[in-house]
C-alpha cells in the first residue's frame, strides 16, 4: 500500500502522537482527517496543513459515542470518496493506585476512583473498538485496501499505578491477533492489523504523569531519552508500505530495559 494518494482517519489527531502521524502522511501524499476532542487544536492543525497544501479535514468527535464514531468515518469517506488507514491515538491516563492507607490508621484512606477507571476504559478501549470497528466495516463495504493501527502502550505488561490504562492497552495489543484470525475466518483479505506499543514520548500526556517516576524511567532507556512522535509516524508509514506486519503489536520504546531486573 502507497501512502500517497491514500485515506486516513486520525483519532486524537490534534495533538501529540496523532498530530506528528498527520503531519507524516501529508508530507508523504494523503489525505487525512483528523479526528479530536480539542477544536482549539483541531483548527491549528488543519490551518498548518492548508497553509502548506496539504488536504485534510478537522472532524470534532468523541471516540467514546458509537454516533460519533461513525460519523466521522462516515464524513471522511464522503468527503475523500475511499478509506485506507485508520489510527487510533485517541487516549489519556489518570493514575491512581487501587487503594492508599492512611499512614496512622493503617485503613484505606482513598480508593482509585470508578471516573478514573472509566473515563481510561471508554476513551482508550472502548473508543479504540468502535474506531477500528467502523473504519473497518468501511473498508469492507468499500473494497479499498486498509490497515488498522491501534495504539497500545508500552505500559501494557502492568505499570503500577495505571490499572485502568495497562488494562487497557493490554487488551489493545491483542486486538491486531484477534481481528486478523477473525478476518482470515470471514475471508476479509484486504485489511491488516499492526499495532503500535510505544514508550515514553515526548508529548503533553506525559506532563499528567508522576515527573519523578517518569525521571525514574528514563534511567532505564537505553537510548537516554523520550522517544520523538515523528518517529512513532515513522513507523506508522512503514507498516503501511510491508505488507509483511500484521496480526502484531510492534514496540518502539528507545530500548526500555530494567538493567537490574526483569528485561522487558
Ligand atoms: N506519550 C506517551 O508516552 C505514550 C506512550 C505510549 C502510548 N501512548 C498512547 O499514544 C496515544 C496518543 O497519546 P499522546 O501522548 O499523543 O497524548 P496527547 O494528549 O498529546 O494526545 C491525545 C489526543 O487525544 C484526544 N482525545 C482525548 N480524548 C478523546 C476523545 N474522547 N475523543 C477524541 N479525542 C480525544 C486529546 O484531545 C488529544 O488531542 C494515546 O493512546 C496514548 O495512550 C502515549
Amino acid at each position: 500500500m502507497e501512502i500517497k494518494d491514500s485515506v486516513a482517519v486520525v483519532t486524537g489527531g490534534a495533538s501529540g502522537i496523532g498530530e506528528a502521524v498527520v503531519k507524516h502522511l501529508i508530507r508523504c501524499g494523503a489525505r487525512v482527517a483528523v479526528v479530536d476532542l480539542e477544536q482549539k487544536n483541531i483548527d491549528r492543525v488543519i490551518t498548518e496543513i492548508r497553509q502548506q497544501g496539504g488536504d485534510a479535514i478537522g472532524v470534532w468527535a468523541d471516540v467514546t459515542s458509537e454516533s460519533d464514531t461513525a460519523r466521522f468515518i462516515n464524513e471522511t469517506v464522503s468527503t475523500f470518496g475511499k478509506l485506507n488507514l485508520a489510527v487510533t491515538c485517541a487516549g489519556i491516563i489518570r493514575d491512581g493506585t487501587l487503594l492508599s492507607l492512611d499512614k496512622e490508621t493503617g485503613h484505606v484512606s482513598k480508593k482509585l476512583s470508578f471516573e478514573k477507571w472509566k473515563a481510561v476504559i471508554d476513551i482508550d478501549l472502548t473508543g479504540t473498538f468502535l474506531t477500528l470497528r467502523d473504519a473497518a466495516e468501511a473498508m469492507v463495504n468499500g473494497g479499498w485496501e486498509g490497515l488498522l493501527v491501534p495504539i497500545s502502550s508500552v505500559n501494557k505488561v502492568g505499570q503500577i499505578g495505571q490499572l485502568n490504562y495497562s488494562s487497557a492497552k493490554a487488551a489493545i495489543e491483542l486486538m491486531p491477533k484477534i481481528i486478523i484470525g477473525e478476518f482470515l475466518m470471514r475471508g476479509i483479505h484486504n485489511i491488516r492489523c499492526v499495532g503500535i506499543a510505544p514508550g515514553y514520548t515526548e508529548t503533553s500526556l506525559l506532563t499528567g504523569m508522576n515527573q519523578e517516576a517518569l525521571k525514574a524511567i528514563l534511567a532505564d532507556v537505553h537510548i537516554g531519552r523520550l522517544i520523538k512522535p515523528e518517529e512513532i509516524a515513522d513507523m506508522i508509514g512503514y507498516c503501511m508500505t510491508n505488507h509483511a506486519l500484521n496480526a502484531t503489536t510492534i514496540e518502539i520504546t528507545g530500548g526500555l530495559c530494567y538493567s537490574h531486573g526483569i528485561a522487558k
